[in-house]
């Protein structure tokens, strides 16, 4: 059964459940400033979690490419990459504990045909006033006990460490307005791997060795955090099922080194000959190149270029993470492991195909600049240090920590790479510089995510509704030609691009603003209907079209003065937005305008 083979497997066992599939979404999120990219299949359906009205119905089912990149560090082991398609299925508000709990294992055993007794669950304990999940631990125990095993012997009850989901974490580490649940999650066991003396605890399944790996994850998504101590429950009871495509391709070979899947293992076996090294004896380092280059390869194709910021800032470390672990190899030419991780991935993602020359040509220049920084590095210590001379690579020299930590934060460099170049440095104050310099840019990002949660908070709302009235009125006044091309919303302002190529005058800013804050004080309703596509198209609603969702979408109304396709959340009436006030235009290049606006 190849990758493509499960998914397909999964979409269709789903689809015969009266799911409807729905596409995926992109990896860099269009409207969610509190996050750098989706790393979850929940992410895009955040609001339809929160009540609003998927068009496509209440029983959806996915596969979402996710990125995440807080597990950069984590690859080098037998399970963990960064990037990963998240297979899902979605009840909002339809189904719940006693659907999905069957289907899952009818799903594993007997769609997959996952051997019974390598298979163990895990279930929610409790937290506060949330209680301990009853009524799962039953349904699987009754199920199990029909398939003739000992429940206490195949379910193990833990607390929210594990058995809670939400995008931060555990309870208290969930900002006001964030949404969790518990879950239920299923572990095979690989009898290949044995404990070691450190694996301890309540429940066998949790330890770090990676006998045990965990497949498949249903959340029951149905609490709002609403105080710092208290949840509120959800409108609906919902399910978010997540399981890990390449996870689950190593429970069916029965693998538990997902790098040695049928997946991986042609890349593997590409850098060994490159490397003339052998996998077994050097492991990590050939899944951290694996993993990287196919992190980089989506995205690259998200339209992430390299840089110092962001995305691309996340992107230039895994690239040159990728690149020193090769060279560390002593792995010369990187285009054939390149080209083996397209080959990788084309079965299941085929529009890469087309787009290979063009990330091929990224990855290969970044190359080229990472080597330039290398020289650039190397010439900042000779100068800094003239009795390395010439030949720095050699002789271990001793460099400030100082200095190092210049290697690292202004030329890129990692302190494994600074070693490399025959550097030693005090690496208890680089430590401490390192932990002075991440806490200020998790600062930053709490800061972020502060900002706003997703798509949901107060201001962004206002925003997505005041996006409408721009669109429109662009539209009256320069023609129907005149479309949407992008958006961002953040709660300090939203972005809006269009294709337009001029400046806009000084008057026609006004006129823009004085149309849409009458069409805030005319206090319009805003309602949604989901309608067949053609029909939309009929009554003139506007907007990207590229939207997928099955033959329905869902049209937002602002009184009878704007009619368009969008996903919401919206305010019910437009007094809500107070006042539109546009704060710069620019040029964005090819054709394009972009405006940045006030609300409120
Ligand atoms: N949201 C859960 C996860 O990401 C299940 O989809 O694991």
């Amino acid at each position: 059964m190849t990758a493509k083979d499960l998914r397909d497997k999964y979409i269709n066992f789903f689809k015969d459940k009266n799911h409807v599939e729905i596409p995926n979404s992109p990896l860099v999120p269009e409207n969610d400033p509190t996050t750098l990219f989706t790393s979850s299949g929940m992410q895009p359906l955040i609001p339809y979690l929160m009540g609003e009205k998927h068009p496509a119905g209440t029983r959806l089912v996915d596969s979402q490419n996710s990125f995440r990149a807080v597990d950069i560090d984590e690859v080098g082991d037998n399970r963990h990459t960064t990037f990963f398609r998240m297979l899902g299925n979605w009840s909002l508000g339809d189904y719940f504990k006693k659907e999905e709990i069957p289907w899952l294992w009818e799903f594993l055993t007997e769609t997959l045909g996952l051997p019974k007794e390598k298979l163990f669950i895990t279930v929610f304990d409790g937290f506060k006033k949330i209680e301990r999940d009853e009524e799962s631990y039953k349904i699987w125990a009754d199920l199990l006990t029909k398939e003739g095993f000992v429940p206490e012997q195949k379910i193990f009850f833990a607390g929210v460490d594990k058995n809670w989901w939400s995008r931060s974490g555990t309870p208290d580490k969930m900002p006001v307005g964030e949404i969790g649940g518990p879950d239920t999650e299923v572990y095979i066991r690989f009898d290949d791997i044995e404990h070691t003396d450190e694996c301890e605890g309540d429940s066998p399944v949790y330890c770090e060795c990676g006998k045990f790996l965990e497949i498949a994850n249903s959340v029951f998504m149905q609490y709002k955090k609403v105080t710092e101590e208290d949840f509120d429950p959800l409108p609906n009871k919902n399910v978010d099922f997540g399981g890990g495509l390449e996870r689950l391709l190593a429970a069916v070979e029965l693998k538990s080194d997902i790098f040695e899947t049928s997946l991986f293992h042609p890349t593997i076996k590409t850098i060994e000959k490159e490397t003339s090294k052998t996998y077994g004896e050097n492991k990590k380092e050939m899944q951290i190149i694996t993993d990287h280059l196919g992190a980089s390869v989506f995205i690259i194709l998200a339209g992430v270029r390299p840089s110092n910021k962001e995305q691309g800032y996340i992107l230039r470390r895994l690239l040159r993470r990728a690149f020193d672990n090769f060279y560390t190899l002593s792995g010369k030419d990187i285009t054939s492991i390149v080209d083996s991780v397209f080959e990788q991935y084309k079965e299941t993602d085929e529009y890469l195909v087309s787009k290979y020359e063009e990330i091929r040509n990224v990855i290969l220049e970044e190359e080229r600049n990472y080597k330039g920084t290398l020289q650039r590095a190397k010439a900042f210590i000779s100068k800094k240090y003239p009795e390395t001379g010439d030949e720095i690579m050699g002789e271990k020299k001793t460099i400030s920590s100082e200095d190092a930590f210049i290697l690292y934060s202004t030329h890129g460099l990692s302190p494994t790479q600074i070693k490399s170049l025959g550097f030693d440095f005090d690496e208890q104050a680089f430590a401490k510089k390192m932990e002075e310099h991440q806490n200020l840019s998790r600062a930053g990002a709490q800061q972020k995510f502060r900002g706003g949660l997703a798509d949901t908070s107060e201001k962004t709302v206002m925003g997505h509704t005041a996006t409408h009235l721009l669109h429109k009125a662009l539209r009256d006044m320069f023609g129907e030609d005149l479309h949407q091309t992008g958006s961002n919303i953040t709660t300090e302002r939203l972005r809006f691009d269009f294709n337009f190529d001029r400046k806009l005058e000084d008057d026609e800013i006004k006129k823009l603003e004085d149309t849409i804050n009458e069409k805030i004080r005319e206090n319009l309703p805003v309602h949604f209907e989901i309608l067949p596509l053609e029909e939309a198209k009929k009554l003139g609603a506007i907007g990207l079209f590229d939207e997928k969702y099955g033959n329905d979408v869902k049209v937002y109304f602002v009184g009878d003065y704007s009619k368009e396709f969008c996903g919401g959340p919206h305010v019910d009436f437009t007094s809500k937005l107070k006042r539109f006030k546009i704060i710069k235009q620019e040029n964005i290049g090819h054709g394009q305008r972009r405006i940045y606006a006030v609300v409120g």
